[in-house]
């Protein structure tokens, strides 16, 4: 059985909302229709362990993630819209690209070929059964579709250059550096991927929340950042930029990812602060900092020698300020010493609309509306 006694405290479901079957089941929405069932007030509603019927998505309570919702409609694009032929040409010219440039490019898009995977099978399996509310999930739904077009645009770059997909595809479990990686974060996923997890009780509630830091904010919100930097930094020196265009509208879009990540995490914390204890503040700071010595670990790995102003040491230093402002971002004390961002440019990359020219390929103009918040 679920013990309910730590989730329930602002919420009183009204008898009518709860479904008559098995445990587990009203959270999913799939359970038995309770044909005298009352219909859901916001007060019932609630980001996990909510008995309310998860079918009604109005009236909304969360409206931060239904505008992410609309931001993330009105930023679709597809990679095939991208024009790859003068990528092709480089890729193919003799002495357009230096071994370093081509062992970076192979081994980040190694790297985010089946990160991409990762992250979708982890929404769509782990996140989307525990997340007990209909806005939410109307979220992770275009999330899920934006990571189809993600992976979808690493086949593309494969099909594009002629790369060895065997060898691309296979990096996660090939190359140790991008193995320590996604092994790290697969630990988290596979405690709910367990069918008799639940969430309801102090130690299962935690674990979902680790899987949440562990993917939001570490996978899209740290390891994807320094993947993002090698690619534009090549684009912004007139190289490979197809494929830093269709890296500028992926970053987009992982912006969105991040800051809906923070605000499940900050909205639990507030309706659960029995959760957020000292010792398991301690436990996510230790996963911040772990996880960025992997990612410095994976910059010695692909980037041995630097090239074009990138290189290992500033890709550490670049990690350790962005996991101080992913720790500030949900209520933590920062896990690195105070220092400047080695890659101002990359707020310029992100701003699409100001920097559309900014590889001076063909000009796509997808946001047609509403304002995005980059991070
Ligand atoms: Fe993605
Ligand atoms: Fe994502």
């Amino acid at each position: 059985m679920l013990d309910w006694s730590d989730s329930t405290s602002s919420a009183t479901p009204s008898a009518a909302a709860i479904f008559n079957t098995p445990p587990g089941a009203e959270q999913t929405g799939l359970g038995t229709i309770d044909r005298s069932g009352g219909r859901v007030s916001v007060d019932e509603k609630r980001m996990i362990n909510c008995r309310a019927d998860v079918n009604q998505l109005l009236p909304l309570k969360y409206k931060w993630a239904w505008e992410k919702y609309l931001a993330g409609c009105n930023n679709h694009w597809m990679p095939t819209e991208v024009s790859m032929q003068a990528d092709i040409a480089l890729w193919k010219s003799r002495d357009g690209l230096t071994e370093d440039e081509r062992r970076a490019i192979k081994r980040n898009l190694g790297f985010f070929a089946a990160s991409e995977s990762l992250v979708a099978n982890n929404i769509v399996l782990a996140i989307y059964r525990h997340l007990t509310n209909p806005e939410c999930r109307q979220y992770l739904l275009r999330q899920a579709f934006e990571e189809a077009v993600h992976t979808h645009t690493f086949q593309y770059v494969v099909e594009s250059l002629g790369l060895d997909e065997g060898e691309l595809f296979n990096m996660y479990r090939e190359v140790p550096s991008i193995t320590d990686k996604a092994a790290w974060a697969l630990k988290h996923t596979q405690n709910l991927d367990n069918p008799d997890f639940t969430t309801g009780t102090l130690e299962s509630d935690q674990a979902f929340l680790r899987d949440l830091v562990a993917f939001y904010v570490v996978f899209e919100g740290m390891w994807f950042y320094t993947g993002f930097a090698q690619i534009l930094s090549l684009g912004r020196r007139n190289k490979m930029v197809g494929i830093a265009e269709q890296y500028q509208y992926i970053l987009r879009d992982e912006s969105i990812h991040l800051n809906f990540g923070i605000d499940v995490i900050n909205q639990i914390k507030l309706e659960n602060p029995h959760l957020w204890t000292k010792e398991f503040q301690e436990d996510v700071r230790g996963m911040l900092k772990e996880a960025a010595e992997l990612e410095a670990a994976y910059g010695r790995d692909t980037m041995p020698r630097g090239f074009l102003g990138l290189n290992a040491a500033l890709c550490e230093q670049y990690m350790h300020f962005i996991a101080n402002r992913r720790c500030a971002q949900i209520g933590l004390a920062p896990v690195f010493a105070e220092t400047d961002n080695p890659f101002p440019w990359m707020s310029e990359v992100m701003d699409l609309k100001k920097e559309k020219n900014f590889f001076e390929t063909r000009v796509i103009e997808y946001q047609n509306g509403g304002a995005l918040s980059w991070d």
